[in-house]
């Protein structure tokens, strides 16, 4: 397959491509190398990826020029957006439209001008819930954002059923519930306890680190999206994607201080605006439709995290 990965600078980006190179397709790679995080991280993602296969431009989605980008690709896999639940609200919420919803429809409708437009398969979020009223909650119900963040998801998954229905693209939409592992965000959970447990500083918890996560290995995100790419599901389609380890915060805390074998050092701050009580995803419809199940449970997948942490962060 000839791919097209928008935002593969990033964690999950970058990792998409590596399984896509190591399976052999070709992989068009688009980042804007954005300030949300360090992007010298971005850029250590794209040296990864140095491949005869893998082509790279440092373009923007809000004025890439896409009729020259798209033309003969297969699949796009759109991952690019501004990421984080909590940096959402005030002044910066321009950001997350502009990056979350614009960009994601200025793909689509230059997506939707080709002859034979690609397979779309578009990164949504656990946060398009909010606090859901069913566990393990299942597509069917109504989404019900807590997050500014959420509500751009949420457009974003709207705008590819209208491109679906209206324009006969192929999109399907992969609802990420809380993705780590090696190379995660530095602004998300595991990332910033593993780093300051081995730097000895202090770690904020939310709230009383009662919330419950359905964490999900990023490996087993890649192949969602690998499976996404040509699975024979209906266009407009929605999964979610979810680890099936729920857990909450103080517990994974738990276990990385095992892993780590080193007591943390814990401060509890106030719980933060939009962050949900509660994720846990239901399967069943992504495993009858696309034959996906999770592979790497919690406690391997934090064990994998904190080796690469070691490596990483260790002075
Ligand atoms: C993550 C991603 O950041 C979102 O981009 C994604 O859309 C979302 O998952 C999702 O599943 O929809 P979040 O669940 O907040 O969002 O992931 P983390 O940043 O890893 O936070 C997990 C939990 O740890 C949250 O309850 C958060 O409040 C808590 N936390 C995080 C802390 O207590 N302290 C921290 O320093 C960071």
């Amino acid at each position: 397959m000839k791919t097209l990965i928008t935002g593969v600078a990033g964690f999950i980006g970058s990792a998409l491509a590596r399984r896509l190179l190591r399976e052999g397709h070709e992989v068009l790679g688009i980042d804007s190398l954005s300030d949300y995080y360090d992007p010298a991280i971005k850029r250590a993602n794209l040296a990864s990826l140095e491949h005869a296969r893998f082509q790279f431009s440092h373009v923007d989605l809000l004025n890439a020029p896409l009729s020259e980008l798209l033309p003969d690709i297969d699949v796009v896999f759109h991952l690019a957006g501004q990421p984080g639940v909590r940096k959402s609200w005030g002044s910066d919420f321009s950001v997350y439209t502009a990056s979350n919803v614009d960009a994601t429809q200025r793909l689509l409708d230059a997506a939707s001008r080709l002859t034979t437009p690609p397979r779309f398969v578009y990164a949504s979020s656990s946060s398009v819930y909010g606090d859901a009223e069913t566990y393990p909650t299942p597509e069917s119900i109504a989404p019900s954002p807590l997050s500014p963040y959420g509500v751009t998801k949420l457009a974003g998954e709207h705008l590819c059923r209208l491109y679906a229905v209206q324009h006969g693209i192929h999109s399907v939409a992969l609802r990420y519930f809380t993705v780590y592992g090696p190379g995660q965000r530095p602004d998300m959970a595991f990332t910033r306890f593993i780093s300051a447990g081995i730097r000895g500083e202090q770690i904020s918890v939310y709230g009383d680190g009662s919330q419950l996560r359905d964490f999900t290995f990023v490996e087993d995100v890649v192949t969602a999206n690998v499976l996404a790419a040509t699975g024979a599901v209906e266009p407009g389609s929605v999964f979610n994607v979810a680890g099936g380890s729920q857990a909450s915060v103080s517990e994974t805390l738990e276990i990385i201080e095992r892993e780590l074998e080193r007591p943390l050092r814990i401060e509890h701050l106030p719980p933060a605006p939009g962050d949900v009580r509660r994720t846990g995803g239901s399967t069943v419809a992504i495993s009858a439709g696309l034959g996906w199940k999770p592979t790497i449970d919690l406690q391997e997948g934090i064990r994998r995290q904190v080796e690469w942490g070691l490596q990483s962060f260790s002075a």
